[in-house]
C-alpha cells in the first residue's frame, strides 16, 4: 500500500469499540479509548490485573472468550491486540466484511487504520504517523512534545552516571528511577518524571498510574504489569523488588511508576533499600499524592487560615483494634486539625466510630473524594457520624480519600 493514510480525529464517546486480546498491547491502548469516553468490549479469555481492574470498576464490557463475528454488531472500529496473526487475521477479514475500521498489533500492512503516536496537551492533542515506522513516529512526537511542554530544569538529573551500556536508556543505564506518577490525571506527572519515563527501557507500573501515561510509552518498552489491586490478587512485594534490580544489573534503565507519591503508603523505601542492598543507583521523583491532590480537586484545602493549623494522614488499611496498627487512633481523635485517610473505605465505619468514641465531634465535617482528578471524580460530603453510611448509600468505592475536619466546606460560597 503506497497512497498516503488519511487523518482524522475519531469522536468516539458513547460509540463501541471492540478490543480483541486482553494483554500488554491492550493494557496500553484501552486507556486512550476510555478516555475518548469509547464503549469498549474487550474479547479476550483473559485479562491482565490493570484491564480486569478496569473491567471490576465497570469501565469496559468484558467478555471472557475468544472471538466471535458478531463481537463486532454495532461497533465503529476494531482494535486488534493479539500476537496470533491466523486469529487477527480472522478478525481483520470480519471487520473488512462489515466495513469497519481495524487496526492490527501484529501486521500494520494488513491493517485498515493506524495508530499514531501522540502527545496531549490540555485539549491539544497532536498526532503522528511515520508512513509506516513507528519509531520515526515517536521521534517527531518526541520533539513536538518537547517543544509544546514547560522548559526542562536545565541540570538534568542528580547523580547522572557517566557509563552507557548502549541500551536505549543510553546514559541512564543499569539504574532505577523511582518515580511519582501522582494521583490520576496523566498532566500531574512532573516533568523530570515525564522525561524519565520517555527515556526507559522497561517501565513497572502500578495499577493507579494513570494509563494515560503507558499509552505513550515507545513500543519497544517493556511493560510490567506491577498491579497490587487492593483486597484483590497481587504480586509479591519482593517480586517487584527482584524485577527491578535483574533489569537494571542487566544493563537496563528502569521506571518504577507508581500512584501519587512513590514514599506515601507506596512502598517506595522497600524498593530502594533492595535496589541499594544489591549495587543499583536509585533516582527518586516525587510525585503529586492524592492525600494532598485529592482533597484539593474537590475543592478542599487541606489547611486554610483560621481554620486548620496541621493535617495528618493516616492510612486506614488496618482495622483501629488490628493488632498490627500502628496508627493511635485515640490521640488523632484529640486533634483540631485536618485528617486525611487513605485506603480506609473497608474500615471506615470502625475508624468514625473510634474517633468519635475518643472525643471527636460526630458534626465534624467529612468527605469522601474517589478517583480524584480523573474524569469519573465523585465527591460526597457528609459529617463524621453520617460518613460511613452515606459512602455504602452512594457506593462509593476505591480508591477514594476520606477528608474529616472544618476544612471540608471552608471554600464553600
Ligand atoms: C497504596 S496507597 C498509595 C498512595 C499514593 N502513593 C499517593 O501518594 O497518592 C493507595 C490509596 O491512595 C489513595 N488514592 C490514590 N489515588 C487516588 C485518587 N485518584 N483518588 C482518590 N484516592 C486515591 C486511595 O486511598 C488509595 O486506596
Amino acid at each position: 500500500m503506497t497512497s498516503n493514510p488519511y487523518p482524522l480525529g475519531l469522536r468516539l464517546h458513547g460509540r463501541r469499540v471492540v478490543v480483541v486480546g486482553g494483554g500488554a498491547v491492550a493494557t496500553r491502548r484501552v486507556p486512550a479509548l476510555l478516555d475518548a469516553g469509547a464503549d469498549v468490549l474487550l474479547v479476550a479469555p483473559e485479562l491482565t490485573p490493570a484491564l480486569r481492574a478496569r473491567a471490576d470498576a465497570g469501565r469496559l464490557h468484558w467478555v471472557p472468550r475468544r472471538f466471535v463475528p458478531e463481537d463486532l454488531d454495532g461497533a465503529w472500529l476494531v482494535q486488534v491486540a493479539v500476537d496470533d496473526p491466523i486469529a487477527a487475521a480472522s478478525v481483520s477479514a470480519v471487520a473488512a466484511e462489515r466495513r469497519i475500521f481495524c487496526v492490527r498489533a501484529d501486521d500494520r500492512t494488513a491493517a485498515t487504520a493506524w495508530t499514531p503516536a501522540v502527545t496531549r496537551h490540555g485539549p491539544v492533542t497532536v498526532a503522528v504517523l511515520g508512513g509506516g515506522d513507528p519509531r520515526r513516529a515517536m521521534t517527531v512526537r518526541d520533539a513536538i512534545r518537547d517543544l509544546l511542554a514547560v522548559r526542562l530544569a536545565p541540570d538534568g538529573i542528580a547523580g547522572r552516571p557517566d557509563a552507557s551500556t548502549g541500551t536505549t536508556g543510553g546514559q541512564q543505564a543499569g539504574r532505577v528511577a523511582l518515580v511519582g506518577a501522582g494521583p490520576g490525571d496523566p498532566e500531574l506527572i512532573t516533568v523530570k518524571g515525564w522525561r524519565l519515563l520517555t527515556e526507559a527501557d522497561v517501565v513497572v507500573a502500578d495499577r493507579l498510574v494513570p494509563g494515560l501515561l503507558l499509552d505513550e510509552l515507545r513500543p519497544d518498552v517493556e511493560l510490567v504489569d506491577a498491579s497490587k489491586i487492593p483486597y484483590g490478587p497481587s504480586r509479591a512485594q519482593e517480586e517487584i523488588n527482584q524485577i527491578l534490580v535483574d533489569r537494571a544489573l542487566a544493563g537496563a534503565f528502569v521506571v518504577r511508576l507508581k500512584g501519587g507519591d512513590p514514599y506515601v503508603f507506596g512502598r517506595g523505601g522497600e524498593e530502594l533499600l533492595a535496589c541499594a542492598a544489591a549495587g543499583v543507583p536509585v533516582t527518586v521523583v516525587p510525585g503529586v499524592t492524592s492525600s494532598i491532590a485529592a482533597p484539593a480537586a474537590a475543592g478542599i484545602p487541606v489547611t486554610h487560615r483560621g481554620v486548620a493549623h496541621e493535617f495528618t494522614v493516616v492510612s486506614g488499611h488496618l482495622a483501629p483494634d488490628a493488632p498490627a496498627s500502628l496508627v493511635r487512633w485515640d490521640a488523632l481523635a484529640g486533634l483540631h486539625g485536618t485528617l486525611v485517610i487513605l485506603m480506609g473505605l473497608k474500615n471506615l465505619a470502625a475508624i468514625t466510630a473510634t474517633l468519635i468514641a475518643h472525643g471527636r465531634s460526630p458534626q465534624t465535617p467529612a468527605a469522601v473524594v474517589q478517583e480524584a482528578t480523573t474524569g469519573t471524580q465523585r465527591v460526597l460530603r457528609s459529617t463524621l457520624g453520617d460518613v460511613a453510611a452515606d459512602l455504602s448509600a452512594a457506593d462509593l468505592r476505591p480508591p477514594a480519600v476520606v477528608v474529616v475536619g472544618d476544612v471540608v466546606g471552608a471554600l464553600d460560597g
